[in-house]
């Protein structure tokens, strides 16, 4: 099995994707264990997504969310649901899109070079499992069509993967 990553030429937002998705499978193909697959994931959105400086996951343990496996500065280990951008995206239930992080009341500064945000929830059968979150220096660098494509990716990690509520 070949592992290797190859960066996605500029390409509008829908190819971009599915070149993300794509490699995203490849990487993940014949592995389910969850610490491994997170870890790749994570590892894979900062390699190939151009303007993040954070990528990674927080995990529902004991209804908090926990600091998973993350690519990035060192960063806040457990959120409350409901709280900062990453609580809020478990609470709803749905993805948060924060084009300016320092207009979102409760945010929860790890980076201080972060300055937009996308957090998209880890979802199997309506149950809430965690969240993937990323980062970006750049105010507004996520829209709807990251929100969609990251929503793709999250489901074929959690289709590949092992991670269920019993952790
Ligand atoms: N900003 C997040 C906290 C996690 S760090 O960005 C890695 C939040 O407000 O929930």
């Amino acid at each position: 099995m070949d592992h290797a990553v190859s960066p996605i030429p500029a390409a509008s937002r829908t190819e971009f994707y599915a070149a993300l998705q794509r490699q995203l499978a490849a990487v993940l193909e014949g592995e389910r264990d969850w610490v491994c697959n997170l870890a790749q994931t994570s590892a894979l959105l900062m390699q190939l997504m151009p303007g993040l400086n954070w990528a990674g996951f927080y995990l529902l343990r004991s209804g908090e969310l926990v600091l998973g496996p993350f690519q990035g500065k060192v960063a806040c280990v457990r959120i409350r649901v409901g709280h900062g951008v990453c609580g809020t995206a478990a609470a709803r239930r749905a993805t948060v899109v924060v084009p300016d992080v320092h207009r979102f009341p409760g945010h929860i500064a790890c980076d201080s070079a972060s300055n937009s945000e996308i957090v998209v929830p880890l979802l199997r059968d309506g149950q809430l499992l965690g969240v993937l979150d990323l980062d970006s220096p750049q105010f507004a660098r996520f829209d709807d069509d990251d929100a969609r494509g990251l929503e793709r990716c999250v489901g074929i990690l959690l289709a590949a993967s092992d991670l269920n509520q019993a952790i």
